[in-house]
């Protein structure tokens, strides 16, 4: 997809940043270097994210999980997340930071619901699968992870489309419900990992509109995207930014809260 292709994934180009938060209201404290882990790593914005942080040298490893590789991680295979947080754990080094950015819209002859009328519980359960669940078994096998002591972030892609809130075009089913219901699910885990882990942050985050195969089929002449490469160093500099302040909330790629 060329530069200059607006993808209508988001319908969001251009929202304000009413509830942006500001670096430097953050409680950034220094921590040692650990491990940073992304889910999703073969993915447009995944590459994007692993090759912006292994760039970067800010982590003492860098592991990328996705189906292909060893250890391989399927969100729809609760095993799978289970024995790739295991091996995680087993690289002895603290985990600092999190990111899933795994995701489905269409695929395996599923395409996003124009209408009510093609709604089909098979592709209901399958985007549930991917965006929700998979997240949810992320919380469970990798938030247990994060250090007791220090900075540490969980992040997942979330997107716009999975505001309630901001929901005023419709359509897309099972990609909206999936998505609102994973940022439900960070909201939940951020309560409890408040608790058990003070300075540790959970977070939903809108990566924008990008050019990747996910959102290739809705792409149309017009506005700017951005490129993978480009969300990445976005959601980064979002991420730097955050403190337990920010903690269960859903903020886009320029660090704005989306409302839920
Ligand atoms: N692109 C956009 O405009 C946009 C907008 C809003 C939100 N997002 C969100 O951003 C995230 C990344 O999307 P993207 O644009 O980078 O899409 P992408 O290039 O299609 O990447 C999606 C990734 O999800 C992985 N995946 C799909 N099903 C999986 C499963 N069952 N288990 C493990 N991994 C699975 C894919 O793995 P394989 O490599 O193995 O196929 C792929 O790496 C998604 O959550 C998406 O909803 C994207």
């Amino acid at each position: 997809m060329n530069r200059g292709t607006t993808v209508c994934v988001e319908g969001d180009a251009m929202q304000p940043a009413a509830a942006r938060f500001h670096l430097s209201d953050t409680a950034d404290t220094p921590t040692t270097p650990g491990l940073a882990v992304v889910i999703g790593a073969r993915g447009g914005i995944g590459a994007g994210l692993m090759a912006r942080l292994q760039a970067s040298g800010a982590h003492a490893e860098v592991v990328g999980l996705s189906r292909q590789g060893e250890p391989w991680i399927d969100l729809t295979s609760e095993g799978s997340v289970a024995a790739a947080a295991a091996a995680v754990a087993a690289r002895g080094l603290p985990l600092r930071l999190l990111v899933n950015a795994g995701g489905f819209l269409h695929g395996r002859g599923m395409m996003p619901e124009k209408g009510w009328s093609q709604i089909d519980p098979a592709h209901l359960a399958h985007a549930f699968a991917v965006n929700a669940v998979g997240p949810a078994l992320l919380v469970k096998h990798f938030l247990p992870l994060l250090p007791a002591e220090g900075r540490s972030v969980f992040a997942t892609l979330s997107a716009r489309v999975g505001s309630i809130g901001d929901n005023r075009l419709g359509g897309w089913y099972a990609y909206r419900a999936s998505k609102a219901a994973a940022n439900q699910i960070v909201r939940t885990a951020a309560v409890e990992l408040r608790r058990r882990r003070p300075q540790a942050i959970c977070v939903a985050l809108h990566p924008g509109t990008v050019a990747t195969a996910l959102s290739a089929p809705f792409a149309r002449g017009g506005l700017e995207v951005q490129t993978a490469d480009a969300a990445a160093g976005r959601l980064l500099d979002v991420i730097a930014g955050l403190g337990p302040a920010q903690s269960g909330g859903f903020f886009d790629h320029r660090g704005a809260a989306v409302p839920w």
